[in-house]
This record gives structure tokens, sequence and C-alpha cells, in this order.
């Protein structure tokens, strides 16, 4: 194993760290003993799925994860606008009024909460990492005959954990969700995957469209990538065997862009905060960026219509954004950030002195200082990904994807400001001063306050 002094990176160019970042990839990839083809290579259930169109496209029953997250919020509410189903949502908790409790608060977080569809919720306190759900036999058996649709949204979201500890929820959660799929009355299943998929080292620079397949196992970013790996590879080879499945991958997801609801524990958001915090930003590489709006309208649209079942779709505007050009949409809000080198950056951000979830960028430090993190360069080298099919395919519906812009930022920013999670910049500060002092800064499109969790 190669060992570093993290002193000798100090001043080293760019282009020889990251070949040296390569080698280290390379030869912990080399070392690892995990082998994601095999553990992709269980024992799937047989479809006898002959899809029932009409239930596909005005179902009446629909089973949905993942609703006290960021994403799974903004599904189920898009789901609750656009069908008569009633939703069946299982949630972790002590039983189903706690199930209830949890995902109506995080829907009011995120504002997007309305009495008039609590009824249509049916929870249902269970876990994708329990054998049958964590569920009684009759309630599975239940769900098996009632269900039109699945909708499989949840997963352990955690760039820095690892595999072994992802796998219960992401990968055997997964094979839980495609039993409940074959058993009983046929059903449909849209899963929601990640560009993270390709996130090789031996994909990086290369550019993989809809239809491609994530083959390369080997040396992916993080623990997160590779139980994604497994779980949209057991969704595929499902697929092979006739179950009617449709795949959604989508890289960053970003917050509302007319309200601004984001979730502040998201990776982005953090970085907007320490960076606006130290005065400073650095350059870390490109990423694609989704307005969950875009995602749930796009993804609930092509769900609903059974022309699209069964296909792979890329949910983003098929461009990437470097961290400069947030940085430079922080900056025209008012934020003053100066650009540092990333040594000067890390060293500021690490004496703020309080958690910050910016893990990924300091994956190559944090391995040169002999850390048990896995390195990893995608953030400048990452694949491409092309949306060119899904979206002529959303075009047709009358759906495009917003570009991210300065002004989508300010809307992110002046919700994060109202809800008291960014101090605003000092000129507007000093003009709510002058203003009746208690005024927040106000965003074009917001609609309300949200004062109190995820937003
Ligand atoms: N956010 C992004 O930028 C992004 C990008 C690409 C793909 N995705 C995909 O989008 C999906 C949702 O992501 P997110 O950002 O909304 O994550 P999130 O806010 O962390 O939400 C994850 C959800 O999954 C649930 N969950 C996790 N393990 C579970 C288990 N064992 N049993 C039942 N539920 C479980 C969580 O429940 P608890 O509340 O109980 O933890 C939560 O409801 C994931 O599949 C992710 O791979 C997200």
């Amino acid at each position: 194993m190669s060992v570093i002094d993290p002193k000798d990176l100090v001043g080293m160019p760019a282009a020889e760290k990251r070949a040296l970042l390569k080698k280290l990839l390379q030869e912990k990839a080399a070392r690892s003993r995990l082998d994601l083809r095999a553990e992709a290579d269980i024992a799937i259930p047989s479809f006898a799925n002959v899809v029932d169109l009409d239930r596909s496209k005005r179902p009446r029953a629909i089973f949905l994860t993942g609703t006290t997250g960021f994403v799974g919020a903004f599904v189920l509410r898009e789901l609750l606008d656009r069908t008569e189903a009633e939703i069946h949502c299982l949630a972790r908790a002590s039983d189903d009024q706690a199930a209830r409790d949890r995902i109506e608060r995080n829907l009011r977080a995120y504002g997007i909460w309305d009495d008039k569809f609590r009824h249509r919720i049916i929870p249902i306190a269970g876990d994708l990492a329990n054998p049958s759900l964590g569920l009684p036999p009759t309630r599975l058996r239940y769900l098996e005959e009632t269900i039109d649709v699945i909708y499989h949204v949840a997963a352990i979201v955690n760039l820095a954990s690892r595999y072994a500890l992802l796998k219960a929820s992401n990968v055997d959660g997964t094979l839980r969700i495609l039993e409940l799929a074959a058993n009983g009355r046929s059903k449909s299943l849209h899963y929601l995957s990640t560009y993270a998929v390709f996130d090789s080292i031996h994909n990086m620079n290369r550019t993989f469209v809809e239809t491609a397949e994530p083959e390369q196992w080997k040396a992916l970013s993080n623990g997160y990538a590779e139980s994604k790996w497994v779980g949209e590879t057991l969704v595929r080879r499902a697929r092979e065997r006739g179950l009617a499945a449709s795949i959604y991958r989508v890289g960053w997801v970003i917050g509302h862009s007319e309200t601004g609801a984001w979730n502040k524990s998201d990776f982005i958001p953090r970085l907007i905060r320490c960076c606006t915090q130290v005065g400073m930003g650095c350059s870390l590489g490109a990423m694609t960026l989704t307005p969950v709006d875009f995602l749930t309208t796009s993804l609930v649209t092509l769900s609903l219509d059974p022309q699209y079942l069964g296909r792979t779709f890329h949910l983003s505007n098929g461009r990437r954004y470097s961290s400069d050009d947030i940085f430079d949409w922080t900056r025209a809000f008012g934020y003053p950030l100066e650009k540092v080198p990333y040594e000067a950056w890390d060293s500021a951000v690490r004496a703020l002195g309080h958690e910050v979830a910016v893990a990924p960028m300091l994956l190559f430090l944090e391995q040169a200082a002999g850390l048990d993190v896995r390195p990893s360069d995608w953030f400048s080298n990452e694949p491409s990904y092309d949306a060119t099919l899904t979206l002529e395919t959303l075009a047709r519906e009358g759906i495009a994807c917003p570009s991210p812009s300065s002004e989508l930022m300010a809307v992110y920013l002046a919700h994060f400001i109202r809800a008291g999670y960014l101090e605003p910049p000092p000129q507007r500060a000093q003009g709510q001063a002058a203003a009746s002092g208690s005024q927040p800064v106000s965003s074009p499109t917001s609609t309300g306050s949200e004062t109190e969790g995820p937003w």
C-alpha cells in the first residue's frame, strides 16, 4: 500500500495529484474483496406479469417507500395530486400512527402538506432491512393482493458509509420489494436509481446514455454507489425476467424550483453554508443538478403512461455545472466568496470546528492521511450522462428541466435565510436592519414560511 505524507500534497500540481489518486484507487480496488457481481447474482423471483394497463394508468392502490425523506415526500405529494389512489407508505416507526406522524411532519416541513389528502395516506410501520419488510404475514399478503403499482424511492443515502452497512436497506430491501412485486396480483415497479451506478474510476470521462448498463462494478466511488449498483442490477434482472419495471436515474437532486424547499442535510446546502461562513470557495469539479419538482413531475408523468413502462430514464438536463458556477451564483446573491486553492479552503472549513458534510470532497486528503475512507476524484472526472431520449420524451409531455442559474440559486438562498439556515449576506442584512427590522429576505417566487425540520 502506498504511504503518503499529507505534507507532500501541498503544492503538488493538480495533474500529478489526479494521477496519484488514480493509482491509489486502483490499488485499493485491487485489494478489495467485495465482488458486486456476486452480490447481485442472487435468486430473484419470477414474474408472471401481465400488466393491467388500466391499473398502471389509474392505480387504485400504490405502495411507496421513502416518504420520510426528501425526494419521497415530493413523490408522495405528486402522486396524491395526480392520482386518486390510496397510497400505502412504508416508514420506519414503532407503529402505524407513529409512521403517519413522521410522514405528515416531513411533508409539513417541506411546505407540501394538505389535510385533504390525509385519508388517502395509509401508513405502514415497517423496515426494508427486515425480513418480510418487518410486516406480519397477513399484512404482507394483503399488500401483495391489493397493490397495483410500487414506487421504490427509499435508500440510505450516505456517501461516507460502507457497502456492508448499506446492504440491508439498499440491496436486501430492494430484493424484498421485488418479492412484493412478484407475489399476488401483477404490479409494475418504478425504481429510483442514481448516476452513481456508473461512478467507477474505470468510467472516468465517459458518457452514458439511458440504455447503457452499468457493467463496470470495480472501483465505484463509495459504498453508497456500490449498494445502488447492486440494487439497480437486481431490478434490471427482474425486468429481464418479466417484471414491468422502469428505472429513473438522477444525479444531485436540488431544491424545489419555486419554493426553494430542499433537504438542508444534503451535500450542496452544507457546502454553501460552510463556504459562506468562511467566505471562500475552491474548484471542486462538476455535477448534474436536478430540481426535485422536475424530478417528481417527470417520474410521475412517465410512470402513469403505460407506453413508457419498462424503460430507463435519465432525469437531468444533460449538463454538468461546476462548483465555480455554484459559487458565482452565490456571490451574485451578495455573499463575498473568494476563490482559493483547495488546501486553503480545506483548512478554513476544518477550522470552523463544527460538523460539515463535506466528506466527499475531503476524501483525497483523508485517504492520504491514512484514514479508512475510500477516496474519489469523481467530482473532477465523473462520467457524463446523456439525457436526450428522456428530455425528448418529456418535451412531448410539455415538461422541461429548469436550468440552474443565479435566479434559481436566489430562490434557494432566500429560502435558507428565511429558515434560519444561512445568515443573510452583509448588504442584505444591512438592508433588512434598515427596513422594519424583522422582515425576511424575500424570494420572487416564495409562497410561505417553513420554519422547522429538514426543508
Ligand atoms: N438526494 C439526491 O441527491 C439523490 C441523487 C440520486 C439518487 N437519489 C435517490 O433518491 C432516493 C431518495 O433519496 P433522498 O435524497 O430522498 O434520501 P433521504 O432524504 O435520506 O431519504 C431516504 C428515505 O429512505 C428511507 N429508508 C432508508 N432506509 C430504510 C429502511 N431500511 N426501511 C424503510 N425506509 C428506509 C428513509 O427513512 P428514514 O426517515 O426512516 O431514515 C427516508 O424516508 C434514494 O433511492 C437515492 O438513492 C437521491
